[in-house]
């Protein structure tokens, strides 16, 4: 291993979310998809240099940038874009809500299949239009889309679906036929795809991500794709993002609706995305290992060791989904931060009953997390 992931840096006192949560309480936290990892070397080494010019003045993308992006795409995934087709961002959460507002009239539908990350569920209402939330359903071990379930809710006020691929909270990489049974339902119903790739650089199973636009011409002129290298290369601070939108109105209707609302993206952000997609793939490489290490260690640990709870394999993300309706307490969440650990509110994800854990963190402080949930649980079954 070049890379040291078991290192433990101190976050508090570093205006860190993830860490000021619990400011001088004793909670580990586990929550935010957020990791505790510095980033790349190389990264940290471009960004001093950067800084050490002293001007950040209003930035463009470096021309590098541009074609790292179209190059990288093709080599990953034989995706052929133009430059012209990306649309620079300061982060998905935004692009989320200007696609709400790009497309469709007020009181009109935006789809998207539950649980998922909370934005989700905020933007549409957020835009004036009326969020229709179909429920994954189980097949086998995983969650799926219920296809069925999807076509049936549509309606002819239905303009939009936020897709999310890999899906947070579930760990799911969807495949190709996943994907096309959605697609082909959407093209049929002139329903515009929003597909948010942010975590398609951390798949864990080894399969291949497959991008909604790259599964006909006819799809790609339908679909904004959003991706970022925040959660890959932990930059989500820097507001490095970007859409690729090859249809000419889309991309029209986007921009025109983020302009003047949305900042650009800054220098800092620029560089630090540049170096990440040119620089960084060895550490990448060895960032997906250390999260399978993790992913191995949390699966076994919450299916074998603590009663009452149960997860699904993780595909991609680092985030485990943890059901802990058999623990019968009101609030999961709030039960294992008394315990000392603080994890995301399955509710916000449309999810009663679950709770999500973000395995991005040194094996030290997951086992240490694991291990008060573990002594939490245990305590309950006695105490019953
Ligand atoms: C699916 C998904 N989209 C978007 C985001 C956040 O994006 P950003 O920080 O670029 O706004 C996250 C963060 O966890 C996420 O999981």
């Amino acid at each position: 291993m070049k890379f040291d992931f078991d290192r433990l840096l101190d976050r508090r006192n570093t205006g860190s979310l993830k860490w000021d949560k619990y400011k001088s309480r004793d909670v580990i936290p586990i929550w935010v998809a957020d990791m505790d990892f510095q980033s790349p070397p190389a990264i940290l080494e471009a960004l001093h240099k950067r800084v050490e010019h002293g001007i950040f003045g209003y930035a463009v993308p470096p021309d590098e940038l541009v074609e790292i992006v179209v190059c990288r795409l093709e080599a990953k995934y034989r995706w052929k874009i133009q430059p012209s087709w990306i649309v620079w961002l300061p982060g998905l959460v935004p692009a989320l809500n200007v696609a709400c507002r790009a497309f469709g009239n007020d009181g009109d539908e935006v789809l998207t299949f539950t649980p998922v990350y909370p934005p989700f569920l905020s933007a549409p209402g957020l835009s004036g239009k009326k969020l229709k939330a179909i429920p994954l359903r189980r097949e086998g071990d995983f969650f799926t889309f219920d296809v069925e379930r999807f076509e049936s809710e549509i309606s002819p006020r239905s303009k939009l679906l936020l897709l999310c691929s890999p899906h947070n909270p579930v760990g799911r990489r969807y495949n190709r036929q996943e994907i096309e049974n959605v697609t082909e339902i959407c093209l049929r119903h002139n329903i515009v795809i929003c597909s948010d790739e942010i975590h398609c650089d951390l798949i864990l199973d080894g399969e291949e991500h497959v991008p909604t636009a790259t599964l006909s011409d006819e799809v790609a002129a339908n679909t904004i794709t959003l991706m970022s290298p925040s959660k890959t290369f932990n930059l989500p601070g820097l507001n490095c993002a970007f859409a690729v939108i090859p249809n000419e109105n889309l991309r029209r209707s986007f921009v025109r609706n983020r302009k003047e609302v949305v900042p650009g993206t800054n220098v800092l952000g620029y560089t630090a995305c540049l170096t990440a997609y040119r620089d960084c793939e060895d550490w990448r490489i060895e960032l997906i290992d250390y999260l399978r290490g993790n992913r191995d260690i949390v699966l076994k640990f919450v299916n074998e060791e603590i009663p009452r709870l149960s997860m699904d394999d993780v595909q991609a993300t680092y985030l485990a989904w943890i059901d802990a309706g058999g623990l019968e307490v009101p609030d999961p969440a709030l039960f294992f931060e008394r315990a000392g650990v603080g994890l995301s509110d399955g509710r916000h994800f449309q999810a009663e009953g679950y709770v999500r854990l973000s395995f991005g963190c040194p094996q030290k402080n997951l086992l240490d997390a694991l291990d008060r949930m573990k002594r939490a649980v245990t305590g309950l079954e006695s105490s019953a």
